[in-house]
This record gives C-alpha cells, sequence and structure tokens, in this order.
C-alpha cells in the first residue's frame, strides 16, 4: 500500500527581498496510515515548515529546487489549486500552537464551529455543536457556544480547535506543538484527548515538538529533524533509549525530563544553523564532538539498521546492555 506521506529528498526555500532561506534541505519522511509520528528538534530545524507543506500551506514564494511530496499518492506540489483545496478540506486537519489567536475574534464559538461543521455532513443546528463540544469534553457547553475566543482559556481555545479539525475527520492531523502556550496540567488532558480522538477515528498524526520525551510518551515513532533533514527516524523508544544519531544523544542529554534527581543537564553548545543556500556537509556537524573532516566534506547518506534510520557519518555506538523500553501513555 501507498503510505499516507511520502517526503522525498525535499528540499524547501523560502525567499525574501534580502535573502533565501533553506528551510528544508533534503528532508524525507514517509508515514503509514494509522501512525502516530513525532517530529522533533530545536527550533528553527524545519518543523513547522514541513508541517505546512504538506498541505502546501507555504508563503507562494517557496521554491522547491528538488524533491517530492505526496499526501495519498497525490503530488501535493504539482495539483491545481482546486484539488490542492480538496485535498486540504478532506484529508487534512491542522491544530495550531496558539489556539486563541487561529480563532476568529469577531465570532462567537459557536458560529465558527457550525462554519467549520459546514460541508462535513455533521449536524451544524444547536444539538450538533454540543454534541462536538462534549466529545472535546467542555464543560458548560450552552454557555461555551455563546462565548467570543478572548472570553475563554487556552485549554478551552484548543479543544475547541480540536473540535474544529475533527469535524472533518481528516486522515491527518498535523499538530504543530498544541500544548506550547498551555500549563502542564492542561497540557496532558489535551495530549490525552488529541491523541484518544485520534485512536478513535484511525486518524495518523504528526506532531511537531521541541520536546523528545514529551513525544516518546505518546507517539510509536520519533523522527529527529536538524537543520532542515530527518537526522534519525525509529521506533520512540529505541531513538530516545538508545540514540544513534549525536543531535539526538545530545538532545536527550539536555531533557529536563529525563535527568536523575542532582543529575546535571548537559545543554547541547552552540546553535542551530540558519541555512542560506547549497549546504555542504552535515549540518549538525559544527556542534558535534564526534565531527571529523569527513563530516564538515560531505553530507552523510540515510544508514538502515531493522526499524530505524540515521543519517550520520560516525553513529553512537550500541550500548552493550539495552536500555529498558520507556513508558507510553495509552489514550483511553
Ligand atoms: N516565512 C518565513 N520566511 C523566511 N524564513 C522563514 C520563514 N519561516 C521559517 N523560516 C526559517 O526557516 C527555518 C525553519 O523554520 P521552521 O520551519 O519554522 O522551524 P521550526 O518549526 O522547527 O522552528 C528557520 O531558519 C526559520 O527562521
Ligand atoms: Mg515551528
Amino acid at each position: 500500500m501507498t503510505p499516507l506521506v511520502l517526503v522525498d529528498d525535499i528540499v524547501a526555500e523560502y525567499h525574501t527581498a534580502r535573502r533565501t532561506v533553506r528551510a528544508l534541505d533534503g528532508a524525507s519522511l514517509s508515514i503509514e496510515r494509522g501512525e502516530h509520528i513525532g517530529i522533533v528538534g530545536e527550533s528553527g530545524s524545519g518543523k513547522t515548515t514541513l508541517g505546512l507543506l504538506l498541505g502546501r500551506l507555504l508563503p507562494a514564494a517557496t521554491r522547491y529546487p528538488r524533491g517530492r511530496v505526496l499526501v495519498d499518492g497525490q503530488a501535493v506540489l504539482d495539483l491545481p489549486a482546486d484539488r490542492i483545496a480538496r485535498l486540504r478540506r478532506e484529508r487534512l486537519g491542522f491544530i495550531p500552537q496558539d489556539p486563541v489567536g487561529a480563532l476568529d475574534p469577531t465570532l462567537r464559538i459557536g458560529r465558527q464551529l457550525a462554519l467549520a461543521l459546514r460541508g462535513t455532513g455533521a449536524a451544524t443546528g444547536r444539538a450538533g455543536l454540543l454534541a462536538r463540544l462534549d466529545q472535546v469534553q467542555i464543560h458548560e457547553p450552552e454557555r461555551v457556544l455563546r462565548l467570543y475566543p478572548h472570553e475563554i482559556s487556552g485549554g478551552m481555545a484548543q479543544r475547541v480547535t480540536i473540535a474544529m479539525a475533527m469535524a472533518r475527520t481528516p486522515d491527518l492531523l498535523i499538530a504543530d506543538e498544541p500544548t506550547a502556550a498551555l500549563d502542564a496540567q492542561v497540557r496532558q488532558d489535551i495530549l490525552r484527548l488529541l491523541f484518544s480522538l485520534a485512536a478513535e477515528n484511525g486518524t495518523t498524526v504528526l506532531w511537531l515538538s521541541h520536546d523528545l520525551s514529551g513525544v516518546a510518551r505518546w507517539c510509536g515513532r520519533i523522527a529527529v529533524m536538524y537543520g532542515g533533514r530527518v537526522v534519525e527516524d525509529g521506533p520512540a523508544s529505541d531513538v530516545l533509549g538508545e540514540p544513534r544519531h549525536p543531535y539526538t544523544a545530545a538532545l536527550a542529554a539536555a531533557d529536563p525530563a529525563r535527568a536523575a534527581p542532582g543529575e546535571r543537564l548537559r545543554a547541547i553548545g552552540g546553535v542551530p544553523p540558519a541555512l542560506l543556500g547549497e549546504t555542504r556537509g552535515c549540518a549538525f556537524a559544527p556542534r558535534c564532538g564526534a565531527a571529523t573532516d569527513l563530516c564538515h566534506d560531505d553530507q552523510p547518506a540515510t544508514t538502515r539498521e531493522a526499524r530505524r534510520l540515521v543519517l550520520c557519518h560516525h553513529p553512537v555506538p550500541r550500548p552493550a546492555v539495552p536500555l529498558p523500553p520507556q513508558p507510553m501513555e495509552t489514550p483511553r
């Protein structure tokens, strides 16, 4: 069967009057139907660009010097306008980082929800709207329908955007740091809701995040991005427990959630690159303790081992004693 998403060696460049930024630099990723996959990486690694690319939602001036993007077998970058609009409407759902900002400030929640439901076959009458809010566990739904976005909390607003995105039963839900604006308790509730609705509906989830262990709790698979490429990809517990790419290892070592009490976190020295055109070598080499001349000069090819892909000239050796698997949350 064709994968739901196939991104093959894509290069994406933002063109502005002053400079060109290469946000994706040969990124590849394939996602099967029903997978819950987390994309992690520091700010600037290209996560948002990759997510928007799947719906061809990048600025019109963006250029794609090479590579291809298929969603459900359709070449996203070549589709005529009506077909891409239909693909977005029928197949894709986006959950934004800032839910309050993503809602229309001039419309009551009920009205926005009704608009989102239009054309889906779902009931847009009062009872239908209440059922939608109930599905995302909003208390006092009658009251919430009458409120404006600024009158509800961030957590509540995110429940509303989830209801709107799920209304069309998308094949693929793209959630771009959906809990970044929320506090810790609400964050867990929202993630539980999102992943349980996805599991019920068989929705494939692409979760973009900088939180490695957070992603490992909810996603069976992790892809790590750096410098516009996917540098490691595999089962979440393997990637987190036994990182093979030095960048993944550095991310894991810098992760507060994984430190033993009293242990010092090792921050990753240096800053991620902003790529301004053709690149040479491995983008992580300037920050990598294991880098050799080869890494500075030649782009590493992908190495495949079992279910893992690693893009590195000198992968971290496997530990003699494998770590136990990481616990995962089960959406109810
Ligand atoms: N609209 C834009 N115009 C120019 N450069 C951009 C734009 N959006 C993102 N970039 C740049 O592209 C790179 C990747 O950004 P992004 O995809 O937002 O990464 P992430 O989501 O991982 O933080 C960064 O260097 C960023 O500054
Ligand atoms: Mg982003």
